[in-house]
């Protein structure tokens, strides 16, 4: 009976852990629920690969990626682009290089071991070019906000005609989701904004959860290798409780004998 009572002590913890995941959030969030939040969690490939579209064709305008090299987009547990395609896509960006040996600089393809590029040379000219919002670098924002891969799908929703009675600024939009409700980021989604690779229709919606999946692995590239860790550790311990349980029946066992 008692080991009865130790699976169910280890089921309470593994019940426990996920639920940890959603006790930090704010309630009013949209949970459009994903793939990759539960214990044995994986990421959708196809919609990482869609969320990079969208990241490279809508955000990237604006919002750095500046701890993702192209190569990562290759790398297993992520979108998991061939090696090809991603030194296509690294080839279809410029960056600067040098000094050549005229101690000039240059621009060439980007390569698979670059950085994302930039679309800002600094933080100023980011401002500046943004009504005087910084767009955050998105490598680890769905980590760096409560709520997570939740509250980034729902700000990107979130944007409704202001209460009666509110005034807004020039370049300030009502968000439902955003801190004070007040952002300084245009609405970036509508139909058919992108034209996705593998015909999926692409409302805003799917463009939402799609790039918000992509955010999340960029946040956490390790996740899927952290989640298969995970489950071998609880299957050890479970297998070495069954043991020490028996063990010790059986050693307990023996003195009772002699009483
Ligand atoms: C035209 C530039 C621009 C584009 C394009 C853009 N953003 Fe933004 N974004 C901003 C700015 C500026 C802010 C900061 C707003 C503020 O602080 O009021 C911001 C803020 C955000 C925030 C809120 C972050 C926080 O601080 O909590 C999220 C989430 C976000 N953007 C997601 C996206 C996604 C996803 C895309 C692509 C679909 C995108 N943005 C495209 C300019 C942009």
């Amino acid at each position: 009976m008692k080991i009865v009572k130790l699976f169910t002590l280890f089921l309470t913890i593994l019940t426990h852990t996920s639920l940890s995941f959603a006790a930090g959030e704010n309630p009013t969030l949209m949970k459009p629920g994903w793939s990759f939040q539960s214990f044995f969690g994986k990421f959708d490939r196809a919609s990482l690969q869609r969320g990079y579209q969208v990241y490279t064709e809508v955000c990237a305008s604006c919002h750095s990626m500046k701890y993702l090299s192209y190569r990562n987009l290759a790398e297993e547990g992520g979108p998991e682009f061939s090696l090809e395609q991603a030194k296509a896509i690294a080839g279809n960006f410029e960056v600067v290089d040098g000094p050549n040996s005229d101690g000039e600089m240059f621009t060439r393809p980007a390569k698979l071991s670059d950085k994302f590029v930039m679309p800002y040379a600094n933080e100023q000219e980011a401002k500046v070019s943004n009504g005087g919002a910084y767009p955050p670098d998105m490598s680890v924002l769905v980590k760096a906000r409560a709520g997570g891969a939740d509250y980034i799908y729902s700000v990107i929703l979130g944007y409704e005609d202001p209460p009666v009675g509110m005034k807004l600024d020039d370049g300030v939009y009502y968000n439902k989701y955003m801190y004070g409700n007040k952002i300084k980021m245009p609405p970036q989604l509508y139909d058919d904004l992108v034209t996705y690779a593998d015909g999926t229709t692409a409302t805003p919606e799917q463009m939402a959860k799609d790039v918000t999946t992509f955010l999340a692995w960029t946040a956490e590239p390790k996740l899927e290798e952290r989640h298969k860790f995970g489950f071998r550790a609880i299957l050890y311990l479970i297998i070495l409780t069954i043991l020490v349980y028996f063990s010790m029946k059986k050693i307990w066992s023996r003195i009772e004998t002699k009483i």
